[in-house]
Protein backbone atom coordinates (compact mmCIF):
# COMPACT_ATOMS: atom_id res chain seq x y z
CA UNK A 1 0.00 0.00 0.00
CA UNK A 2 0.79 3.83 -0.35
CA UNK A 3 1.72 6.26 2.30
CA UNK A 4 3.27 9.84 2.06
CA UNK A 5 6.18 9.79 4.09
CA UNK A 6 7.53 13.45 4.65
CA UNK A 7 11.00 14.50 6.55
CA UNK A 8 9.87 18.09 8.80
CA UNK A 9 12.25 21.01 9.15
CA UNK A 10 12.65 21.69 5.31
CA UNK A 11 12.02 25.58 4.09
CA UNK A 12 9.62 26.06 1.44
CA UNK A 13 9.18 28.73 -1.47
CA UNK A 14 7.74 29.71 -4.68
CA UNK A 15 4.37 29.52 -6.27
CA UNK A 16 2.29 26.39 -6.77
CA UNK A 17 -0.89 26.60 -8.89
CA UNK A 18 -4.24 25.03 -7.80
CA UNK A 19 -6.68 22.72 -9.87
CA UNK A 20 -10.34 23.53 -10.33
CA UNK A 21 -12.27 22.73 -7.84
CA UNK A 22 -13.25 18.76 -7.41
CA UNK A 23 -16.74 20.51 -5.26
CA UNK A 24 -17.83 22.05 -8.97
CA UNK A 25 -16.33 20.10 -10.96
CA UNK A 26 -18.43 16.91 -9.92
CA UNK A 27 -21.68 18.81 -9.83
CA UNK A 28 -20.61 20.40 -13.54
CA UNK A 29 -20.04 17.26 -15.05
CA UNK A 30 -23.49 16.02 -13.39
CA UNK A 31 -25.05 19.24 -15.03
CA UNK A 32 -23.98 17.68 -18.60
CA UNK A 33 -26.78 15.43 -17.97
CA UNK A 34 -29.55 18.65 -18.81
CA UNK A 35 -27.82 19.70 -22.25
CA UNK A 36 -27.68 16.70 -24.92
CA UNK A 37 -24.97 16.95 -26.75
CA UNK A 38 -20.96 17.68 -26.25
CA UNK A 39 -20.07 19.92 -22.91
CA UNK A 40 -16.61 20.76 -23.07
CA UNK A 41 -14.96 21.36 -19.17
CA UNK A 42 -11.67 22.63 -19.10
CA UNK A 43 -9.74 22.71 -15.80
CA UNK A 44 -11.04 19.89 -14.44
CA UNK A 45 -8.80 18.56 -11.81
CA UNK A 46 -7.83 14.92 -12.15
CA UNK A 47 -8.06 13.26 -8.91
CA UNK A 48 -10.38 10.33 -8.46
CA UNK A 49 -13.41 11.77 -7.61
CA UNK A 50 -13.82 13.07 -10.75
CA UNK A 51 -12.88 9.15 -12.28
CA UNK A 52 -16.09 8.20 -10.62
CA UNK A 53 -17.96 10.72 -11.95
CA UNK A 54 -17.16 10.02 -15.03
CA UNK A 55 -17.81 6.14 -14.33
CA UNK A 56 -21.37 7.14 -13.34
CA UNK A 57 -22.06 9.11 -16.24
CA UNK A 58 -20.69 6.35 -18.50
CA UNK A 59 -22.86 4.26 -16.54
CA UNK A 60 -26.16 6.28 -17.69
CA UNK A 61 -24.98 6.27 -21.11
CA UNK A 62 -22.56 9.23 -21.50
CA UNK A 63 -19.41 9.08 -23.39
CA UNK A 64 -16.63 10.51 -21.65
CA UNK A 65 -13.47 12.20 -24.31
CA UNK A 66 -10.18 13.08 -22.13
CA UNK A 67 -8.99 15.72 -24.41
CA UNK A 68 -6.22 16.71 -22.15
CA UNK A 69 -5.02 16.34 -18.34
CA UNK A 70 -7.89 18.50 -17.50
CA UNK A 71 -10.40 19.05 -20.35
CA UNK A 72 -13.53 16.72 -20.45
CA UNK A 73 -15.61 16.34 -23.62
CA UNK A 74 -19.10 14.78 -22.26
CA UNK A 75 -21.50 13.76 -24.71
CA UNK A 76 -24.87 13.32 -22.84
CA UNK A 77 -26.78 12.75 -26.08
CA UNK A 78 -27.13 9.10 -25.75
CA UNK A 79 -28.15 8.93 -22.15
CA UNK A 80 -30.62 6.19 -21.64
CA UNK A 81 -30.69 5.21 -18.20
CA UNK A 82 -31.89 7.42 -14.94
CA UNK A 83 -30.15 4.87 -12.28
CA UNK A 84 -27.18 5.53 -10.51
CA UNK A 85 -25.91 1.99 -9.07
CA UNK A 86 -24.79 1.37 -5.58
CA UNK A 87 -21.12 0.53 -6.92
CA UNK A 88 -20.88 3.70 -7.82
CA UNK A 89 -22.89 6.03 -5.11
CA UNK A 90 -21.39 4.32 -2.31
CA UNK A 91 -17.97 4.51 -3.90
CA UNK A 92 -18.45 8.42 -3.82
CA UNK A 93 -21.49 9.76 -2.44
CA UNK A 94 -21.61 13.40 -4.68
CA UNK A 95 -22.98 10.94 -7.35
CA UNK A 96 -26.23 11.95 -5.97
CA UNK A 97 -25.52 15.19 -7.92
CA UNK A 98 -27.16 13.02 -10.75
CA UNK A 99 -30.29 13.03 -8.94
CA UNK A 100 -31.34 16.39 -10.07
CA UNK A 101 -30.34 16.41 -13.41
CA UNK A 102 -31.99 13.76 -13.74
CA UNK A 103 -35.54 14.17 -12.99
CA UNK A 104 -34.73 17.92 -14.92
CA UNK A 105 -34.18 15.60 -18.04
CA UNK A 106 -36.12 12.35 -17.78
CA UNK A 107 -38.58 13.33 -14.90
CA UNK A 108 -37.55 10.25 -12.73
CA UNK A 109 -34.31 9.11 -11.23
CA UNK A 110 -33.14 5.73 -9.12
CA UNK A 111 -30.51 6.87 -6.62
CA UNK A 112 -28.95 4.52 -4.52
CA UNK A 113 -29.31 5.41 -1.22
CA UNK A 114 -25.58 6.68 0.13
CA UNK A 115 -24.19 5.42 3.38
CA UNK A 116 -22.70 7.69 5.59
CA UNK A 117 -19.02 8.64 5.63
CA UNK A 118 -16.52 9.06 8.10
CA UNK A 119 -17.38 12.98 8.76
CA UNK A 120 -21.04 12.51 9.57
CA UNK A 121 -24.35 10.89 8.39
CA UNK A 122 -24.55 12.87 5.22
CA UNK A 123 -28.14 12.78 5.64
CA UNK A 124 -30.53 14.25 2.16
CA UNK A 125 -33.69 14.88 4.00
CA UNK A 126 -33.07 18.73 1.87
CA UNK A 127 -32.96 17.64 -0.63
CA UNK A 128 -36.19 15.22 -0.53
CA UNK A 129 -38.38 18.11 0.76
CA UNK A 130 -37.36 20.70 -1.84
CA UNK A 131 -37.96 18.56 -4.35
CA UNK A 132 -41.34 17.51 -3.45
CA UNK A 133 -42.47 20.60 -3.40
CA UNK A 134 -41.66 20.77 -7.26
CA UNK A 135 -43.82 18.28 -7.76
CA UNK A 136 -41.54 14.78 -7.04
CA UNK A 137 -42.97 11.68 -5.46
CA UNK A 138 -39.77 9.49 -3.39
CA UNK A 139 -40.09 5.92 -2.40
CA UNK A 140 -37.18 3.84 -1.25
CA UNK A 141 -36.45 0.54 -0.98
CA UNK A 142 -33.63 -2.67 -0.82
CA UNK A 143 -31.43 0.81 -0.30
CA UNK A 144 -32.62 2.59 -3.54
CA UNK A 145 -34.44 5.82 -3.54
CA UNK A 146 -37.21 5.73 -6.36
CA UNK A 147 -38.01 9.32 -7.35
CA UNK A 148 -40.50 10.34 -10.17
CA UNK A 149 -42.17 13.35 -11.20
CA UNK A 150 -45.22 12.10 -13.08
CA UNK A 151 -46.98 14.87 -13.54
CA UNK A 152 -43.75 17.31 -14.68
CA UNK A 153 -42.44 19.31 -12.32
CA UNK A 154 -44.18 22.47 -11.15
CA UNK A 155 -41.97 25.33 -9.52
CA UNK A 156 -42.89 27.00 -6.65
CA UNK A 157 -40.96 28.45 -3.29
CA UNK A 158 -38.54 26.30 -1.39
CA UNK A 159 -37.27 27.53 1.71
CA UNK A 160 -34.45 25.26 3.14
CA UNK A 161 -34.12 25.08 6.90
CA UNK A 162 -30.32 25.06 6.60
CA UNK A 163 -28.73 26.60 3.46
CA UNK A 164 -27.38 22.81 2.04
CA UNK A 165 -24.94 22.85 -0.36
CA UNK A 166 -25.78 19.59 -2.29
CA UNK A 167 -29.58 20.20 -1.60
CA UNK A 168 -29.38 23.58 -3.48
CA UNK A 169 -27.72 22.32 -6.42
CA UNK A 170 -30.13 18.83 -6.87
CA UNK A 171 -32.94 21.64 -6.31
CA UNK A 172 -31.37 23.80 -9.09
CA UNK A 173 -31.06 21.28 -11.31
CA UNK A 174 -34.13 20.20 -11.49
CA UNK A 175 -35.89 23.78 -10.91
CA UNK A 176 -34.43 24.71 -14.72
CA UNK A 177 -36.83 22.38 -16.53
CA UNK A 178 -39.68 22.97 -14.29
CA UNK A 179 -42.95 24.72 -15.73
CA UNK A 180 -43.07 28.22 -14.04
CA UNK A 181 -40.31 30.09 -11.86
CA UNK A 182 -38.85 27.80 -8.51
CA UNK A 183 -37.76 30.24 -5.29
CA UNK A 184 -34.86 28.57 -3.24
CA UNK A 185 -35.02 30.76 -0.35
CA UNK A 186 -32.05 30.09 2.11
CA UNK A 187 -30.28 28.66 -0.39
CA UNK A 188 -26.09 27.85 0.08
CA UNK A 189 -23.74 30.60 -1.06
CA UNK A 190 -20.51 28.92 -1.63
CA UNK A 191 -18.51 29.67 -4.86
CA UNK A 192 -18.96 26.22 -6.38
CA UNK A 193 -22.53 27.01 -6.77
CA UNK A 194 -21.79 30.18 -8.34
CA UNK A 195 -19.70 28.15 -11.20
CA UNK A 196 -22.46 26.03 -11.72
CA UNK A 197 -25.60 29.01 -12.06
CA UNK A 198 -22.81 30.47 -14.65
CA UNK A 199 -22.44 27.22 -16.53
CA UNK A 200 -26.28 26.56 -16.52
CA UNK A 201 -27.15 30.23 -17.58
CA UNK A 202 -24.58 29.76 -20.47
CA UNK A 203 -26.36 26.27 -21.89
CA UNK A 204 -30.04 28.90 -22.03
CA UNK A 205 -30.88 28.61 -18.58
CA UNK A 206 -32.11 31.65 -16.23
CA UNK A 207 -31.10 32.07 -12.77
CA UNK A 208 -30.99 34.58 -11.01
CA UNK A 209 -29.11 35.30 -7.27
CA UNK A 210 -26.39 32.98 -7.62
CA UNK A 211 -23.93 33.91 -4.47
CA UNK A 212 -27.08 35.16 -2.37
CA UNK A 213 -29.84 33.19 0.05
CA UNK A 214 -32.40 33.74 -2.29
CA UNK A 215 -32.21 32.25 -6.18
CA UNK A 216 -34.44 32.04 -8.88
CA UNK A 217 -35.14 29.88 -11.32
CA UNK A 218 -37.38 30.36 -14.52
CA UNK A 219 -38.16 26.38 -16.05
CA UNK A 220 -36.92 26.38 -19.32
CA UNK A 221 -37.41 23.84 -22.53
CA UNK A 222 -34.52 23.10 -23.51
CA UNK A 223 -30.60 23.40 -22.46
CA UNK A 224 -27.90 23.41 -25.00
CA UNK A 225 -24.04 22.13 -24.11
CA UNK A 226 -21.09 24.24 -24.08
CA UNK A 227 -17.63 24.83 -23.14
CA UNK A 228 -17.14 25.95 -19.43
CA UNK A 229 -13.81 26.24 -17.29
CA UNK A 230 -14.16 25.26 -13.91
CA UNK A 231 -13.61 28.10 -11.00
CA UNK A 232 -9.85 27.34 -9.35
CA UNK A 233 -9.85 25.31 -5.95
CA UNK A 234 -10.52 27.38 -3.29
CA UNK A 235 -10.19 24.97 -0.70
CA UNK A 236 -6.85 23.33 -2.22
CA UNK A 237 -5.57 27.16 -2.04
CA UNK A 238 -5.81 27.29 1.44
CA UNK A 239 -4.57 24.53 2.08
CA UNK A 240 -1.41 25.17 0.58
CA UNK A 241 -1.57 28.69 2.14
CA UNK A 242 -1.37 26.71 5.45
CA UNK A 243 1.52 25.18 4.38
CA UNK A 244 3.26 28.31 4.10
CA UNK A 245 1.87 29.77 7.02
CA UNK A 246 2.57 26.36 9.34
CA UNK A 247 6.41 26.54 7.68
CA UNK A 248 6.46 30.63 8.40
CA UNK A 249 7.98 30.43 4.84
CA UNK A 250 6.67 32.44 2.09
CA UNK A 251 4.99 30.75 -1.13
CA UNK A 252 2.51 32.06 -3.60
CA UNK A 253 -0.26 29.94 -4.73
CA UNK A 254 -2.14 30.88 -7.78
CA UNK A 255 -5.05 29.81 -10.02
CA UNK A 256 -7.84 30.65 -7.54
CA UNK A 257 -9.94 33.88 -6.50
CA UNK A 258 -8.38 35.51 -2.96
CA UNK A 259 -12.15 36.59 -2.31
CA UNK A 260 -13.55 32.85 -2.04
CA UNK A 261 -11.46 32.45 1.06
CA UNK A 262 -12.73 36.12 2.81
CA UNK A 263 -12.97 34.21 6.35
CA UNK A 264 -10.30 32.27 5.93
CA UNK A 265 -7.42 34.97 5.34
CA UNK A 266 -9.33 37.05 7.79
CA UNK A 267 -8.80 34.41 10.62
CA UNK A 268 -5.28 33.58 9.56
CA UNK A 269 -4.51 37.58 9.66
CA UNK A 270 -6.04 37.06 13.61
CA UNK A 271 -2.90 34.51 13.47
CA UNK A 272 -0.31 36.80 12.60
CA UNK A 273 -0.14 35.11 9.36
CA UNK A 274 0.03 37.74 6.50
CA UNK A 275 -1.13 37.88 2.74
CA UNK A 276 -0.48 40.16 -0.02
CA UNK A 277 -3.60 38.99 -2.84
CA UNK A 278 -3.74 39.65 -6.38
CA UNK A 279 -6.43 38.65 -8.83
CA UNK A 280 -5.71 35.08 -9.48
CA UNK A 281 -3.55 34.20 -6.18
CA UNK A 282 -1.79 35.11 -2.72
CA UNK A 283 1.22 35.45 -1.42
CA UNK A 284 1.87 33.93 1.91
CA UNK A 285 4.31 34.90 5.02
CA UNK A 286 4.46 34.54 8.59
CA UNK A 287 6.76 36.72 10.47
CA UNK A 288 6.45 36.32 14.30
CA UNK A 289 5.12 33.38 16.26
CA UNK A 290 1.74 31.80 15.06
CA UNK A 291 -0.72 33.26 17.92
CA UNK A 292 -4.34 31.35 18.93
CA UNK A 293 -7.74 32.14 17.64
CA UNK A 294 -11.04 30.80 17.76
CA UNK A 295 -12.90 29.62 14.94
CA UNK A 296 -16.10 28.99 13.87
CA UNK A 297 -17.23 26.79 10.93
CA UNK A 298 -20.68 28.15 9.28
CA UNK A 299 -22.00 28.02 5.55
CA UNK A 300 -20.54 30.32 3.36
CA UNK A 301 -19.51 33.13 3.42
CA UNK A 302 -18.23 31.70 7.39
CA UNK A 303 -15.71 29.69 8.13
CA UNK A 304 -15.54 26.45 5.32
CA UNK A 305 -15.59 23.51 7.31
CA UNK A 306 -13.34 21.88 4.39
CA UNK A 307 -10.05 24.62 6.10
CA UNK A 308 -11.55 23.42 9.57
CA UNK A 309 -8.58 20.28 9.86
CA UNK A 310 -5.92 22.24 8.14
CA UNK A 311 -6.53 25.80 10.10
CA UNK A 312 -6.93 23.54 12.94
CA UNK A 313 -3.30 21.96 12.59
CA UNK A 314 -2.07 25.62 12.89
CA UNK A 315 -3.67 26.81 15.96
CA UNK A 316 -1.94 23.58 17.34
CA UNK A 317 1.32 25.52 17.35
CA UNK A 318 -0.08 28.58 18.40
CA UNK A 319 1.25 30.62 21.33
CA UNK A 320 -2.13 30.05 23.47
CA UNK A 321 -5.34 28.30 23.54
CA UNK A 322 -7.58 27.91 20.75
CA UNK A 323 -11.37 26.99 20.18
CA UNK A 324 -11.92 25.65 17.23
CA UNK A 325 -16.29 24.48 16.80
CA UNK A 326 -17.32 22.05 13.70
CA UNK A 327 -20.92 23.69 13.51
CA UNK A 328 -21.16 21.62 9.91
CA UNK A 329 -20.51 17.90 9.77
CA UNK A 330 -21.21 15.55 13.55
CA UNK A 331 -17.68 13.96 13.02
CA UNK A 332 -14.79 16.01 11.79
CA UNK A 333 -12.32 15.79 14.58
CA UNK A 334 -10.98 12.69 13.97
CA UNK A 335 -7.93 14.01 12.93
CA UNK A 336 -7.22 15.68 15.67
CA UNK A 337 -6.39 12.56 17.72
CA UNK A 338 -4.12 11.28 15.11
CA UNK A 339 -2.43 14.92 15.29
CA UNK A 340 -1.95 14.20 19.44
CA UNK A 341 0.49 11.18 17.99
CA UNK A 342 2.86 14.27 16.78
CA UNK A 343 2.03 15.98 20.12
CA UNK A 344 -0.31 18.15 19.66
CA UNK A 345 -2.41 19.34 22.66
CA UNK A 346 -6.08 18.52 21.85
CA UNK A 347 -9.31 18.22 23.55
CA UNK A 348 -12.41 17.47 21.88
CA UNK A 349 -15.92 18.62 23.95
CA UNK A 350 -18.65 17.53 21.14
CA UNK A 351 -18.65 20.08 18.56
CA UNK A 352 -15.41 22.19 19.99
CA UNK A 353 -11.77 21.37 19.87
CA UNK A 354 -9.69 22.72 22.53
CA UNK A 355 -6.61 23.13 21.41
CA UNK A 356 -3.45 24.33 23.69
CA UNK A 357 -0.47 25.35 21.00
CA UNK A 358 3.08 23.00 21.38
CA UNK A 359 6.20 24.10 20.76
CA UNK A 360 6.39 22.10 17.90
CA UNK A 361 5.24 18.13 16.58
CA UNK A 362 7.29 15.00 16.32
CA UNK A 363 7.06 12.76 13.29
CA UNK A 364 5.12 9.43 13.15
CA UNK A 365 3.07 7.00 11.46
CA UNK A 366 -0.70 8.39 11.19
CA UNK A 367 -3.32 7.34 9.23
CA UNK A 368 -5.44 9.96 7.12
CA UNK A 369 -9.29 9.63 8.38
CA UNK A 370 -10.56 11.22 5.51
CA UNK A 371 -9.40 13.86 2.48
CA UNK A 372 -9.09 17.17 4.76
CA UNK A 373 -7.44 15.58 7.70
CA UNK A 374 -5.28 13.71 5.45
CA UNK A 375 -4.19 17.16 4.13
CA UNK A 376 -3.65 18.25 7.41
CA UNK A 377 -1.54 15.76 8.61
CA UNK A 378 0.81 16.08 5.78
CA UNK A 379 0.65 19.91 6.88
CA UNK A 380 1.84 18.92 10.26
CA UNK A 381 4.57 16.73 8.58
CA UNK A 382 6.15 19.11 7.45
CA UNK A 383 6.75 21.06 10.59
CA UNK A 384 7.17 18.01 12.39
CA UNK A 385 10.92 16.94 13.85
CA UNK A 386 11.82 13.47 12.25
CA UNK A 387 9.73 11.65 9.10
CA UNK A 388 5.96 11.46 9.25
CA UNK A 389 4.00 8.51 7.28
CA UNK A 390 0.43 9.49 6.27
CA UNK A 391 -1.39 6.03 5.68
CA UNK A 392 -4.94 6.11 4.08
CA UNK A 393 -4.04 8.43 1.00
CA UNK A 394 -6.52 7.23 -1.07
CA UNK A 395 -8.57 9.63 1.15
CA UNK A 396 -6.53 12.77 -0.19
CA UNK A 397 -6.05 11.69 -3.84
CA UNK A 398 -9.67 12.26 -4.11
CA UNK A 399 -9.61 15.66 -3.51
CA UNK A 400 -5.60 17.02 -4.20
CA UNK A 401 -4.36 16.18 -7.88
CA UNK A 402 -0.73 15.22 -7.26
CA UNK A 403 -0.55 16.64 -3.93
CA UNK A 404 2.77 15.12 -2.72
CA UNK A 405 4.26 16.33 -6.23
CA UNK A 406 3.06 20.35 -5.56
CA UNK A 407 4.73 20.51 -2.41
CA UNK A 408 7.54 18.96 -3.36
CA UNK A 409 8.12 21.78 -6.39
CA UNK A 410 7.95 23.94 -3.26
CA UNK A 411 10.51 22.27 -1.32
CA UNK A 412 9.30 19.40 0.93
CA UNK A 413 11.08 16.88 1.92
CA UNK A 414 7.86 14.66 0.54
CA UNK A 415 7.58 11.31 -1.25
CA UNK A 416 4.93 8.57 -1.90
CA UNK A 417 6.52 5.16 -1.08
CA UNK A 418 5.15 1.47 -1.55
CA UNK A 419 4.97 -0.23 1.86
CA UNK A 420 4.38 -3.82 2.49
CA UNK A 421 0.98 -3.76 3.85
CA UNK A 422 1.48 -5.55 6.94
CA UNK A 423 -1.76 -7.06 7.78
CA UNK A 424 -0.91 -9.81 4.91
CA UNK A 425 -0.02 -12.89 6.85
C1 LIG B 1 -20.53 19.67 0.15
O1 LIG B 1 -21.06 18.52 0.80
C2 LIG B 1 -19.07 19.36 -0.13
N1 LIG B 1 -18.95 18.18 -0.98
C3 LIG B 1 -18.33 19.11 1.19
O2 LIG B 1 -16.95 18.95 0.86
C4 LIG B 1 -18.47 20.34 2.08
O3 LIG B 1 -17.85 20.09 3.31
C5 LIG B 1 -19.95 20.64 2.28
O4 LIG B 1 -20.60 20.82 0.99
C6 LIG B 1 -20.18 21.90 3.10
O5 LIG B 1 -19.56 22.98 2.47
C7 LIG B 1 -19.16 18.31 -2.31
O6 LIG B 1 -19.48 19.38 -2.81
C8 LIG B 1 -18.95 17.07 -3.15
P1 LIG B 1 -24.24 19.97 2.80
P2 LIG B 1 -22.67 18.39 1.00
O7 LIG B 1 -25.38 19.37 2.07
O8 LIG B 1 -23.36 18.92 -0.20
C9 LIG B 1 -26.49 18.17 6.59
C10 LIG B 1 -14.84 17.97 0.92
O9 LIG B 1 -14.02 17.81 1.84
N2 LIG B 1 -27.56 17.87 5.63
O10 LIG B 1 -24.06 21.45 2.83
O11 LIG B 1 -22.95 17.00 1.44
C11 LIG B 1 -25.29 17.25 6.34
O12 LIG B 1 -25.47 16.03 7.04
C12 LIG B 1 -16.31 17.69 1.15
O13 LIG B 1 -14.55 18.37 -0.23
C13 LIG B 1 -28.77 17.39 6.10
O14 LIG B 1 -28.97 17.22 7.31
O15 LIG B 1 -22.86 19.39 2.24
C14 LIG B 1 -24.16 18.06 6.89
O16 LIG B 1 -24.06 17.86 8.28
C15 LIG B 1 -16.58 17.17 2.54
N3 LIG B 1 -29.75 17.09 5.21
C16 LIG B 1 -24.56 19.50 6.59
O17 LIG B 1 -25.97 19.48 6.35
C17 LIG B 1 -29.58 17.25 3.85
O18 LIG B 1 -30.52 16.97 3.08
C18 LIG B 1 -23.86 20.11 5.38
O19 LIG B 1 -24.23 19.33 4.27
C19 LIG B 1 -28.33 17.73 3.39
C20 LIG B 1 -27.34 18.05 4.29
Amino acid sequence: MEIIRVEGGHHLGGSVEVAGAKNSALKLMAATLLAPGVTVLTNVPNISDVHIMGKVLKHLGAKIEVRGVHELAIDTSEVSSWEAPYELVAKMRASTAVMGPLIGRFGRAVIAMPGGCNIGARKMDLHFLGLEALGVHFDNDHGYIYAEAADGLVGTTVTLSFPSVGATENLIMAAVRARGTTVIDNAAREPEIVDLIRMLNEMGAKISGAGTPVIEIQGVEELYPVEHRVVGDRIEAGTFLVAGAITGDELEVTGFAPSHLGMVLKKMELMGVQFETTGNGARVRRPGKILPTDIQTLPYPGFPTDMQAQVLALTALAQGSSVITENIFENRFMFASELGRMGADIRIEGHHALVRGVDGFSGAQVVSPDLRGGAALVLAGLVAEGETDVSAIHHIDRGYENFVGKLRSLGAHIERVDVADDTDF
